[in-house]
């Protein structure tokens, strides 16, 4: 996955590009680049390494042109290095492509275009685009202004793959052509400027109004207009978003980290997702046309996603079964669209995603349409590529989340899903209302509940000094304790390093205990009250062995324990046991986070992982 940042206007395109390059380094840092067209030549500036070094490098350049390119990358074909780096131009350096995506075909392609007599220099898969566009142009004999777009959309013809594009022609100065598909790209629109981008928050600052391409749409772009054309290049008009975001909540806003930010952001994020639908009698999803009749014939339900979001799913799912009465599966993305599963049209499949973008995902979810079921997609990212797949679409609104870790997005994701499975039963009378009506009070102290969480800080700051140095950590948990156990223990791997592993405290025995040795640490999580007596005597088989343990227990469940016999206690508010994963993953996420800086390691980008995967 890479990030892509485009500019036309009046400015110094460089450093504007720069700019939303540094917002976009989530997407990929292995290395960056930018192409300008100075005074009817285009000149590129690339190299490998982080954003910063080419920050250095427009530095040093005096580029003036005012249309302008630019990619951050993390590398699928071929090695980070200046050569592989986009902007990839054709060899008359005519043409200038950055690019999001994966061409699938590029061997094919490539062999085309050497038999042409072309001569392409990197290893990567973008290196065919120029080249193509340059040999459809060359063909072209017309001479009107679209020859170039037509030259486009005949490259784009022979890509099998994903794509979003920004292509520069140095016959067209003054414009600029994006097309994507199945890769995420927006058009900001400012007063005689156009900003381009892979994401919204990377060129917030510059504008709010938005127009979202749908696949094999193009534009071509000059500084005061925008034209739209379909696939067949037919002209057509496009509505623009406006986006309620502000800049400063895609900025550090004084954190050091965004992660850490966007863990102090979950009480509001969680407000937000709540928002409006708990107000008055019922739970309000009227974007959903799911009536009692059609709930009534639903046998089973799927979740579908990866990593942190199907963990989101694994909490839900006990909620799900309890409320709705309905047998519920919880899948990963990258299996559920291999194993030809077993659904139909009775079947109703969730899809949950970030970023909108997981191409396992939105995999799943075509698949999951094609046999007939009915889908929604739950997401963070208004206007993501699986919201024009899925029947109905659901939003989060915890706002941008830039950190690679997930955190704010993950506990978004329980809540809505806590008040989707309150509006299903509600709308088949399947539970009490008294459940109901506590599980509801329970979601709206929910923010007050996290900010208390977030106090324990000062505990957490002094238990990551002495973690810090470990190789092996465990987690334990029982029902939704364990599912939470997965997202804390996932946290920890991708941002600290240090190999760990969760289980549910009632497998131990049956072979993973063999593991346990002397200073080994363990952290478990208890939160059900009705379970705590077997949670904590699993805990004391592994102490009896020599581990060191830290729990992270609920109120209730902490006057009910001998706490001597461990070596931390995190206490956490009380909640239902249904949210409970969004009140105890917290003190863990702030665990992960202190170990990796005390470890001194870049939190928001961890090594090997990008935001989104758009990739299989
Ligand atoms: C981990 C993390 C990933 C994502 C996963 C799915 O912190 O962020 O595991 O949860 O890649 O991404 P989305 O939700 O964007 O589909």
């Amino acid at each position: 996955m890479c990030g892509i940042v485009g500019y036309i206007g009046n400015q110094k395109a460089s450093s504007i590009l720069v700019n939303g390059l540094l917002k976009l380094e989530y997407r990929g840092y292995d290395s960056a680049g930018l192409a300008t067209i100075e005074n009817g030549k285009i000149e590129v500036l690339k190299d490998k390494g982080r954003v910063k070094n080419l920050y250095e490098l427009e530095k040093k350049n005096n580029l003036t042109g005012t249309v302008g390119i630019a990619h951050t990358r993390w590398a699928t074909h071929g090695m980070p290095s200046k050569i592989n780096s986009h902007p990839h131009t054709d060899e008359t350096n005519s043409i200038a492509v950055v690019h999001n995506g994966i061409i699938e075909n590029y061997i094919e392609l490539k062999k085309f275009l050497e038999e042409k007599g072309y001569n392409l220099v990197s290893d990567t898969d973008t290196e065919v685009i120029p080249n193509l566009i340059h040999y459809f142009y060359t063909k072209e004999t017309g001479n009107d202004k679209l020859k170039i777009l037509r030259a486009v959309k005949n490259a784009c013809d022979k890509l099998v793959g994903s794509f979003a594009l920004e292509i520069l022609s140095k016959d067209y100065p003054d414009n600029m052509i994006v097309v994507r598909k199945d890769s995420p790209l927006v058009i900001g629109k400012g007063f005689d400027e156009i900003y381009i981008a892979s994401d919204i928050p990377a060129i917030l600052s510059y504008t709010r109004d938005f127009y979202l391409l749908d696949n094999l749409e193009f534009a071509f772009l000059s500084r005061d207009s925008i034209k739209f054309y379909n696939n067949n290049l037919e002209k057509f008009q496009k509505e623009a978003t406006s986006i309620s975001w502000n800049a400063a909540s895609s900025d550090k806003n004084g954190y050091e980290d965004y992660m850490l930010k966007e863990i102090y952001e979950q009480p509001t994020a969680i407000r937000e997702t709540i928002g409006s639908r708990l107000d008055g009698e019922n739970c309000n999803f009227y974007e959903l046309n799911l009536d009692k009749k059609y709930l009534s014939s639903v046998n089973q339900i799927y979740i579908v996603a990866c990593g942190t979001a199907m963990h989101a799913g694994l909490s839900v799912k006990p909620t799900i079964e309890k409320l709705c009465k309905i047998h519920t599966q919880v899948d990963i993305a990258s299996e559920f669209r291999y194993k030809d599963p077993l659904i139909d049209q009775n079947t109703l499949c969730i899809f949950i995603s970030q970023s909108g973008e997981t191409a396992d995902t939105i995999a799943a979810l075509k698949l999951s349409k094609k046999k007939k079921a009915t889908t929604i997609a739950v997401t963070n990212v208004i206007g993501s590529s699986i919201t024009r797949e899925a029947d109905y679409s659901i939003y989060t609104h915890a706002g941008p989340e830039i950190a690679v870790a997930s955190t704010k997005a993950y506990t978004s994701q329980i809540a809505m899903l806590t008040l989707l499975a309150i509006y299903f039963a509600e709308t088949l009378d399947s539970a009490s209302k008294d459940i109901i009506q506590t599980l509801k009070e329970n979601l709206l102290e929910l923010p007050s509940k996290i900010e208390e969480t977030l106090e324990t800080i000062d505990q957490i700051k002094d238990i990551s000094k002495t973690m810090f140095k470990e190789k092996d950590v465990f987690y334990l948990g029982r029902g939704i304790d364990y599912a939470t156990a997965e997202e804390a223990c996932l946290k920890l791997k991708e941002i600290s390093y240090i190999h760990s592993e969760t289980y549910a405290a009632g497998e131990l025995k049956h072979g993973t205990i063999a593991l346990i040795e002397e200073g080994i640490n363990v952290i478990g999580i208890i939160t059900d009250s009705n379970l705590v007596k077997k949670t904590v005597s699993n805990i004391e088989e592994i102490i009896t062995r020599g581990a060191k343990t830290t729990i992270v227990v609920s109120t209730t469940v902490s006057s009910m324990i001998d706490k001597s016999i461990f070596d931390n206690i995190i206490v956490v508010p009380d909640t239902s046991i249904f949210l409970s994963s969004i009140v105890t993953v917290v003190p863990l996420q702030l665990l992960a986070y202190y170990i990796s800086k005390e470890k001194g390691l870049d939190v928001d980008k961890p090594r090997n992982l990008a935001k989104s995967v758009t990739v299989e």
